[in-house]
């Protein structure tokens, strides 16, 4: 696949399930190496476009590319690593509660991977400390605040370096300090991993006007806007207007680095997802 940010570009998709039409007309291009914020009622189809975007549902009409690629005309074995080189922060976290923190960051390295534990725990440990849990690694998830069970679900998907991170509401059920440190999180990832590409789903403005660079709004089954932060907050669009009512200052980027992965960790890396 395409080396760099990867762009996706949705082409006159219609998504549902059977019958049931959930998106139609969709067409609209999320930019690489930013952050692309999904804004929409509930039960507009968020989570739909996600699962689609993830490869996990194939549209009903329609493409999806990424990096230029459409990835439902991949051959098989280049479909299934893209599948799981993706990393996603499901809408409720998702751990595992009977695994540490550390074992659930590192699950899918230690089923798919032929790294040592001593390789894994380390790449574990970097992941975990990018979100400020590194103290927390042998903790089980019972034993966490919901904001750091978040963070956590954060680490495991940033696992494998991956081109692109989707994240479904990663603020809902945050308190607004917390959701501020999940979104200067997301900018900070913004900043370290240049090549990723990042969309997350939202309700929250406060979290839009944080972390969007770029904004696709669904509305009554289709895309009501896709463009800049700055274009929506200058359009005119009665419909549009209804959402921006509130203002929040962006969170600054939080300070740290993303070291290259050591040489045997990427190439086992590159054998569990090439396979
Ligand atoms: N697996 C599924 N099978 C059938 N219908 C589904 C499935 N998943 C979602 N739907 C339907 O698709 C529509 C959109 O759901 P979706 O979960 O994408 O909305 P959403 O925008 O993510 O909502 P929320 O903000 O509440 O998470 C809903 O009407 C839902 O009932
Ligand atoms: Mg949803």
């Amino acid at each position: 696949m395409t080396q760099g940010a990867w762009d996706i570009r949705l082409e006159n998709l219609k998504l549902g399930y059977g019958d049931t039409v959930v998106l139609h007309d969709v067409a609209a291009t999320l930019p690489g190496g930013k952050i692309s914020v999904i804004l929409g009622g509930s039960g507009g189809g968020k989570t739909t476009l996600l699962r689609h975007i993830l490869g996990l549902s194939r549209p009903l009409a329609g493409k999806i590319y990424l990096g230029g690629h459409d990835i439902f005309a991949l051959p098989d074995k280049e479909f299934r690593r893209l599948r799981r080189s993706m990393g996603v922060l499901f809408q409720d976290g998702a751990l595992l509660g009977g695994l540490t923190l550390a074992e659930n960051v590192g699950l899918s390295l230690y089923e798919h991977t032929n790294l040592r534990f001593d390789d894994i725990r380390g790449l574990v440990l970097h992941k975990l400390s990018l979100v400020g849990l590194e103290d927390f690694a042998d903790y089980y998830p019972n034993q966490l605040s919901g904001g750091m069970r978040k963070r956590a679900g954060l680490a495991r998907a940033l696992a494998t370096d991956p081109p692109l991170l989707l994240c479904d509401e990663p603020t809902s059920g945050l308190d607004p300090i917390n959701a501020a440190q999940m979104d200067a999180l997301l900018l900070a990832m913004r900043e370290q991993y240049p090549d990723m590409t990042i969309v997350s789903v939202s309700h929250d403005l406060a979290s839009l006007y944080n972390i969007a660079d770029h904004v696709l709004v669904l509305n009554s089954g289709t895309v009501a806007f896709s463009g800049s932060l700055e274009e929506l907050k200058n359009t005119d669009d009665p419909f549009l207007r209804r959402f921006l009512d509130r203002k929040a200052d962006r969170v600054p980027a939080a300070a740290a680095r993303n070291p290259e992965l050591a040489p045997k960790v990427r190439a086992a890396l590159d054998a569990w997802l090439s396979r």
